[in-house]
């Protein structure tokens, strides 16, 4: 089909409507449902809160119906749980896992829009030896359930696994599996396999930065400006924690022969308190870390070792759960108060406008690096831009059209716009941790022609 024949109205009509499925869901951010807590809201006005925010999905530890019915037809996707101490009946009798499934899924789905099953939490890690031998069993039996009840492929049955899991996590290219653990994680990835169910696991950056709390480190496992590490093994370029953990994970599976098996993040968070001696527990890093991992996430530049995809994250956590135990930031992790107000914004209010700079429908628009922004800065978005081999940048390599001025100011404005058009011109492909801004002037000079084009 000749695609130049389409209308061009039609054209601008599909990339309006692309912009605002983008801005009511983003399929890959969801948030982990903790209920360690004696002072949660209802789960109505839970589910109301949810609705109101860009977020896709959402996980329960457990299997809680109030939520689920509260977020019937929303289109929410929802993850449940079947608990530690609910494994050993689901491994040894078949029927306890048809039960479970005729309790916990069959009354709510499809108006609830469950996805996932996660049987168990961190079993591998956990040190009890018979609850992991009987993992696998359990996972069979619920997926058996589930097929019994024509449900198979329409909710995927996993476990979560914590990073402990990982011996090895740096350089990304060294990330390897615990060898004691390999050959049950082997069985358990053959299911995943065969199941088209992801890997699920915990990478927290927020950790590697108490165990190692350097200002280089912590601008890393922000996603701020910092000098990014080059991994010898293989010659990728990192710029964050949180791509360098989730390539480490992609290196040990694909080491195992799995690297088809979908990863996903299950938790990932940053306390906005801590005890005294944790360091970096602070409401202004937990939202730089968690906005900035949005818009990363939203960005689509994927990890240097999965580029062009963001894998599917469930931040940590929704609310503060005042019940944990353990030092105060297990109690902090929360994204609202149990008022139903932000602890801070991370731009995830559907009607929030603070890191989404405005777009002026139907007028053209380019994106350019804000005034005050530094050159380090700037350089910062090239090396992300350029490094990431997202966009083409050779118009501002030497004897590039856009080569002239050879100014980093004149470099960073051509190839951030590039990115902006490409990405899908959606008003968070123009933010680059707040230094760029939309304008409707066309900046293109002499041959040098900047891609415009309408929101
Ligand atoms: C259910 O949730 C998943 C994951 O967010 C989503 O991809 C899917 O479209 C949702 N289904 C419906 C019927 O809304």
């Amino acid at each position: 089909m000749a695609t130049h024949s389409i209308p061009s109205f039609l054209l601008c009509f599909s990339l309006i409507a692309n912009a605002i499925y983008f801005a009511v869901s983003q399929p890959f951010v969801g948030v982990n449902y903790g209920q360690v807590a004696d002072n949660l809201p209802a789960a109505e006005a839970t589910a109301e809160l949810l609705k109101s925010t860009t977020v896709g999905k959402v996980r329960l530890y457990g299997t809680d119906p109030t939520i689920m019915r509260a977020l019937a037809n929303s289109g929410i996707g929802i993850v449940i749980g079947a608990a530690n101490g609910e494994i050993a009946s689901l491994a040894t009798d078949p029927e306890s896992a048809t039960q479970w499934v005729n309790a916990n899924v069959l009354p709510y789905y499809p108006e609830s829009n469950i996805t996932m099953i996660s049987v168990g939490n961190e079993v591998l890690s956990s040190g009890d030896d018979g609850l992991k031998l009987q993992l696998l069993p359990a996972m069979r039996n619920v997926q058996n359930a589930l097929d019994a009840a024509s449900l198979r492929g329409k909710i995927k049955v996993s476990t979560v696994h914590s990073m402990a899991l990982l011996t090895r996590s740096g350089p990304p290219s060294s990330g390897s599996f615990d060898p004691d653990l390999v050959e049950r994680l082997r069985q358990l990835l053959v299911f995943n396999q065969n199941n088209e169910s992801p890997f699920a696991i915990n990478p927290y950056p927020y950790f590697s930065y108490r165990s190692d709390p350097k200002p280089e480190m912590l601008a890393f496992c922000l996603f701020q400006p910092n000098s990014g590490r080059v991994d010898l093994g293989s010659g990728k370029f990192y710029k964050n924690m949180f791509d360098a953990q989730v390539d480490a994970v992609y290196t040990a599976l694909s080491n195992m022969g799995f690297e088809n098996v979908e990863i996903v993040i299950a938790e990932t968070g940053w306390p906005s308190r801590g005890d005294n001696n944790e360091v970096g527990a602070s409401v202004e890093n937990a939202k730089a870390y968690n906005s900035n991992l949005i818009a990363h996430l939203r960005s689509m530049v994927g990890t240097p070792l999965m580029p062009g995809k963001s894998v599917d994250t469930f931040i940590f956590a929704l609310y503060d759960e005042d019940l944990k135990p353990g030092p105060l930031s297990e109690r902090a992790f929360g994204l609202f108060k149990p008022d139903l107000t932000m602890v801070y914004d991370v731009g995830l209010l559907k009607s929030s406008s603070g890191q989404i700079p405005p777009v002026i429908p139907g007028k053209t628009q380019w994106c350019i690096p804000k005034v005050e922004v530094s050159e380090a800065q700037l350089q910062e978005n090239i090396d992300y831009i350029c490094g990431g081999k997202v966009v083409d940048c050779e118009a501002i390599e030497a004897g590039g059209a856009c080569y002239e001025p050879n100014t980093i100011v004149s470099h960073a404005a051509y190839v951030m716009n590039l990115y902006y058009h490409e990405a899908g011109r959606n008003p968070w492909n123009c933010d680059f941790s707040q230094t760029a801004m939309l304008i409707s002037q066309n900046p293109s000079y002499n041959t040098c022609v900047y891609p415009g084009g309408r929101n």
